[in-house]
């Protein structure tokens, strides 16, 4: 028995490139056939499945004609070809090299795909995405540590499952990583994001919408500049509801959540902050147009035109930053993360947060510097308490402001709620008129009770 490639092809840069080849056509068929058995779903997959691996495959297939075209040259020049021996499986030592070679390749084979299946793991995870790019990648790292979707990859919600999305977001990636390299990362990251996925082909793979319902409960506990820092709970009974109409809970918040309602509507500026036009379709196909008195047709033409999924209201999923030094001091009271029993300490604690800081390295000693100063003169203050405060806002701080990304307090607008910032009054505010004069509400007890 002979190996029996064409004579031309018997050299040693063709040999190497069916190697190759061969290496990474079963490579592929491995990882491929781990793909399809859902044994690995993971959108980075799809960047070694169908780039980097044929990328190899395709090297080593041009190798072959390579060692051809050169061996050729050779023989034309008049040198004596590079022929490698013929193989004859009949001698015991051609027998024992080609078993060994055998055995080198499996293992070759292996270790590649445990290396290939290690990148995927590491490119899917938080830590690779939040920390590669160092500080650009910081606020939205840092918030989505504390936030509910601190078990969930970055790359569920902003690349999904899929070959075609994986391609999409590397384009966007590249683009991204020139503007790394030549220092050109936009502080802030803008948002919203407008490659973001619809979010039937990301949240929906978690969250099932129809099967949401009922009220939510949700206290807001804030506290007064006092010596006593006052508490006050404001208690919100939120109507999220949900589900569908033939279920018979097909109301409430999450009314917009169900697929038989379908919200589209166009915003005038960047941030989607300001919405003069809005479309309702029934699920019979009615439909019914809203709009701002005094919209022009040039300003509807130049907006950006979208259908309302979870992420219209949801725009802070994992990246949710208090909207204010108030708030944020409140709610890390409220967590027990800054004592109360120092006098003034929500006072105290919101003035050293809103100072003005150059960097974070700045703010934490400036912070520590400030609180202790203010506590100096009391006596009373126990060293504990004071230690305590001095973390409760240094950790409030950093989790907030980020000087380097140019991110503060409100930087990017919440739309959940409507205080802090227009959120659902962008289109429920009585203003949003249709033809026969009904308008979008903005009855508070369709969206809460206060009990
Ligand atoms: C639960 C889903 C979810 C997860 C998990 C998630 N994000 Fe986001 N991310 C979003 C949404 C939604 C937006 C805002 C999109 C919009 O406003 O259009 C966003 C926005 C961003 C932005 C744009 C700037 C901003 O703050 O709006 C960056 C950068 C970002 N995410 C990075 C990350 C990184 C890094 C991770 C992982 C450490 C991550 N995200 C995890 C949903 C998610
Ligand atoms: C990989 C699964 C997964 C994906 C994708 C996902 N979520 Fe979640 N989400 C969760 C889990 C798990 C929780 C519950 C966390 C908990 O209760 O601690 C959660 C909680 C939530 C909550 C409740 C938060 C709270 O304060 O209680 C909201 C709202 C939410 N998700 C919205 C979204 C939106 C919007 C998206 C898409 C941008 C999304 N999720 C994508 C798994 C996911
Ligand atoms: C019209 C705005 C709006 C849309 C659209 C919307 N939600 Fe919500 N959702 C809310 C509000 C408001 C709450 C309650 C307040 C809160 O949790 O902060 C809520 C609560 C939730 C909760 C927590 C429920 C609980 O009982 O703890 C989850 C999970 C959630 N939404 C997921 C989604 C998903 C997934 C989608 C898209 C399919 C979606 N929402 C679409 C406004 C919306
Ligand atoms: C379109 C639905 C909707 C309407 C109408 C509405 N609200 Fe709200 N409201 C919300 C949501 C959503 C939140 C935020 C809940 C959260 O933070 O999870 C909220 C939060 C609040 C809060 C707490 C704010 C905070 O964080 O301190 C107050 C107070 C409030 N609403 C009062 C009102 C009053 C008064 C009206 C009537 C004029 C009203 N709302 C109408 C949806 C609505
Ligand atoms: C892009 C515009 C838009 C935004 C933003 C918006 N809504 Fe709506 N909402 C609508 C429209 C349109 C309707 C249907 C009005 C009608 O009946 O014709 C509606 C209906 C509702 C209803 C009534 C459902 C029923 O039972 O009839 C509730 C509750 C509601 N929205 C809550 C919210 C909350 C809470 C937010 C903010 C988190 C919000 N909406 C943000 C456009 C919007």
């Amino acid at each position: 028995m002979r190996l029996d490639l064409p004579s031309a092809a018997r050299n040693p840069i063709s040999l190497i490139g069916v190697a190759i080849a061969t290496a990474m056509a079963v490579v592929f068929f491995v990882l491929l056939a781990l793909e399809m058995g859902g044994q690995l779903r993971n959108p980075y997959l799809g960047l070694l499945l169908f780039v980097a691996v044929p990328a190899g495959f395709l090297i080593g297939l041009l190798l072959i004609p390579l060692g051809i075209w050169r061996q050729h040259r050779r023989r034309a020049a008049g040198r004596a070809a590079e022929e490698w021996p013929v193989i004859d499986l009949r001698l015991p030592r051609t027998r024992t090299v080609m078993f060994t070679v055998a055995l080198m390749t499996c293992f070759n084979i292996l270790v590649f795909s445990l290396a290939a299946y290690g990148a995927v793991h590491h490119m899917e995870s938080a830590e690779f995405c939040g920390t590669t790019c160092h500080s650009t990648m910081e606020p939205e790292y840092a918030a989505y540590q504390v936030s509910p979707h601190a078990r969930v990859a970055c790359v569920s919600c902003h690349v999904g499952p899929g070959a075609g999305a994986l391609v999409e977001s590397k384009v966007a990636g590249t683009r991204q990583l020139w503007q790394l390299f030549t220092n050109n990362v936009p502080a802030p990251v803008p948002a919203p994001v407008r490659t973001m996925r619809p979010a039937r082909e990301t949240c929906e793979n978690c969250h099932w919408p129809e099967k949401s319902h009922g009220d939510k409960l949700r206290q807001i506990r804030e506290y007064a500049d006092d010596e006593k820092s006052t508490e006050t709970v404001t208690t919100l009974q939120l109507h999220v509801g949900g589900g569908r109409a033939e279920l018979g809970v097909g109301s409430g918040i999450h009314w917009h959540m169900n697929i038989d309602n379908r919200v589209e509507y166009i915003a005038t500026e960047a941030e989607r902050q300001t919405i003069p036009w809005v479309k309702f379709t029934d699920r019979s196909g009615r439909t019914r147009e809203y709009t701002v008195e005094g919209t022009t047709p040039e300003q509807l033409a130049q907006g950006e035109r979208r259908t309302m999924d979870c992420i219209d209201c949801h725009n802070r999923p994992a990246h949710t930053f208090d909207p204010s030094a108030e708030r944020a001091a409140d709610t890390a009271m409220a967590l027990g993360q800054m004592p109360r029993d120092l006098p003034f300490a929500r006072r105290e604690a919101v003035t050293a947060l809103k100072a003005d800081y150059a960097s974070t390295d700045a703010a934490m000693a400036g912070i520590d510097a400030r609180l202790r100063e203010a506590y100096r003169p009391q006596a009373g203050a126990s060293p504990e308490a004071l230690a305590r405060i001095i973390a409760g806002v240094q950790g409030v701080y950093a989790r907030n402001v980020f000087p380097a990304m140019k991110v503060a307090w409100s930087t990017y607008p919440n739309n959940i709620g409507h205080v802090a910032f227009p959120g659902c009054f962008r289109c429920h505010d009585e203003n949003h008129k249709a033809a026969d004069g009904t308008a979008i509400k903005q009855d508070c007890e369709s969206c809460h009770a206060m009990p």
